[in-house]
C-alpha cells in the first residue's frame, strides 16, 4: 500500500465536478484577471480568517513580500524572524534590502521563542515576523505586547496555518498584517500558485491593493513602486470551492494527529506538542527522531511518504553568509533541523493507513534495539 505525504488525487476526486464547473464559468466569462470570483473569494477568505480584508496575490512568497512592503520595510531596516522556516520568509525581508535578524525557536513547538525576541530588538528594528509553523500559531500575546511597547509592526507568516487559532483568534488576525499561501500542498490550495495578504487595517489594505497593481492609484498613475502580484481569476474560482471544504478537511487532520499521538506514545520519537491555548490545523505532523534519515529511508522502502522540513536552518544558508551567523548561534533550530521528520497527516488517510505508518515506525525502532 502506498501512503503519500500529500494526496491531491483524493482531494480533487471529491470536489472534481464543482471545481470543473467553477473553471468552466471563468472560461465562459472570458474574465481572467479580477472580476467577481476574486472579489468574492477575498470577502469569504477575510471572514474565514477573522480579518476585515484579504488581498489575493499570485504566491505566498509575494504575500510575505507585499505585507512587508505595506508596513514600510525597506533598505537598512531589521526584521526579527525565525531561522526555522521556509526560505521565502527571510528571503522576502532580504529582497527589500532589509536585514533578517534571527531568534531561536522553542524546542517543542518549533516556533520562534517569543521570550527571546526582545533581546534582538535594536533601534533599526521595523517589524517582527513570526511564522505559524506546521499549522500551530507562535506565541502571539508576548509578541504583540512587545511590538506595541517598541512601536514595531507584526507581520504574520500564516502560510501553513489557515484556520489555526490561539485563544480563539485565527492565524493572520493578531498582527498588523499577515500572509497565506495556496500552493498545492497547503491546507487550502489551488490549481497552481496562489497567496493572500490579510489585514484589518483599512489603510494598509488599500496600500496592498495598490502595490499589487504596480502601485497604481488611478489608471496609469503610480504613487508607489509595486509589482504585478495579482491572483488569476481561475485560481480564485477554485479557491472558493475549496474554502467550503476546509473545515471538514482540517477536522480530519486533527483526528489523524490525535490517533498518531496515541499510537506513537512510548515510542522513540517525540510527537508534536500543541499548547493548550492553541488549536493546530496540522499542516504537517512532524516528529523528532535521532536517526531521522534512517527512519525516512525505512518508510520510503515501505511506500510511505515522509518529508524533511527543513534540513538547513536559514542562518546556515549560503546566500545569508553575509549576515555573519555561525553554526551554534541557534542551537535549537540546528538540533531540530537534524532530527525533524514529517509523516503523512493529510485528510484522506484511512485508519488502516495511520495504523500502518505507526506500525512501521515502531518496527524501525524494534529492529534497531
Ligand atoms: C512558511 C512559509 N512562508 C512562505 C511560503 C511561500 O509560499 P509560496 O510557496 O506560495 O510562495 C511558504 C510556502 O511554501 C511557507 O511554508
Amino acid at each position: 500500500m502506498k501512503i503519500p505525504l500529500v494526496d491531491l488525487q483524493a482531494e480533487y476526486a471529491e470536489c472534481d465536478a464543482e471545481v470543473r464547473r467553477a473553471v468552466e464559468e471563468v472560461l465562459t466569462s472570458r474574465q481572467f484577471i479580477g472580476g467577481p470570483a476574486v472579489a468574492e473569494f477575498e470577502s469569504e477568505l477575510a471572514d474565514y480568517c477573522q480579518c476585515r480584508h484579504a488581498i489575493a496575490v499570485g504566491t505566498g512568497s509575494d504575500a510575505v513580500l507585499l505585507a512587508l512592503m505595506a508596513v514600510g520595510v525597506g533598505e537598512g531596516d531589521e526584521v526579527i524572524t525565525t531561522p526555522f522556516t521556509f526560505f521565502a520568509t527571510a528571503g522576502s525581508i532580504a529582497r527589500l534590502g532589509a536585514k533578517p535578524v534571527f531568534v531561536d525557536i522553542e524546542p517543542d513547538t518549533f516556533n520562534i521563542d517569543a521570550a527571546k525576541v526582545e533581546a534582538a530588538v535594536t533601534e533599526r528594528t521595523k517589524a517582527i515576523l513570526p511564522v505559524h509553523l506546521f499549522g500551530q500559531c507562535a506565541e502571539m500575546n508576548e509578541i504583540t505586547h512587545l511590538a506595541e511597547k517598541r512601536s514595531l509592526a507584526v507581520v504574520e507568516d500564516a502560510a501553513q496555518a489557515i484556520g489555526a487559532t490561539q485563544r480563539g483568534h485565527r492565524a493572520g488576525s493578531f498582527g498588523k498584517i499577515g500572509s497565506l499561501s495556496f500552493y498545492p500542498t497547503k491546507n487550502l490550495n489551488t490549481v497552481g500558485e496562489g497567496g493572500a495578504v490579510l489585514t484589518s487595517d483599512d489603510r494598509l489594505a488599500e496600500r496592498c491593493r495598490q502595490l499589487r497593481n504596480h502601485g497604481e492609484t488611478s489608471r496609469y498613475h503610480h504613487a508607489m513602486i509595486g509589482g504585478n502580484f495579482r491572483l488569476d481569476t481561475l485560481k480564485a474560482a477554485v479557491l472558493r470551492v475549496k474554502l467550503q471544504n476546509l473545515d471538514r478537511l482540517t477536522d480530519a487532520r486533527r483526528r489523524h494527529a490525535s490517533a498518531y499521538g496515541e499510537l506513537l506514545a512510548d515510542c522513540h520519537v517525540s510527537c508534536p506538542v500543541v499548547r493548550d491555548y492553541n488549536e493546530s490545523v496540522f499542516h504537517q505532523y512532524s516528529v523528532l527522531v535521532d536517526d531521522r534519515d534512517g527512519l525516512k529511508e525505512r518508510l520510503s522502502d515501505e511506500g510511505i511518504g515522509a518529508g524533511v522540513y527543513y534540513p538547513v536552518p536559514l542562518h546556515r544558508q549560503e546566500c545569508f553568509t553575509y549576515l555573519g551567523y555561525r553554526q551554534g548561534d541557534f542551537p535549537v533550530a540546528e538540533f531540530t533541523a537534524d532530527r525533524i521528520l514529517s509523516i503523512p497527516v493529510h485528510p484522506f488517510l484511512t485508519d488502516e493507513q495511520i495504523q500502518l505508518v505507526a506500525k512501521e515506525i515502531r518496527l524501525f525502532f524494534d529492529t534497531k534495539t
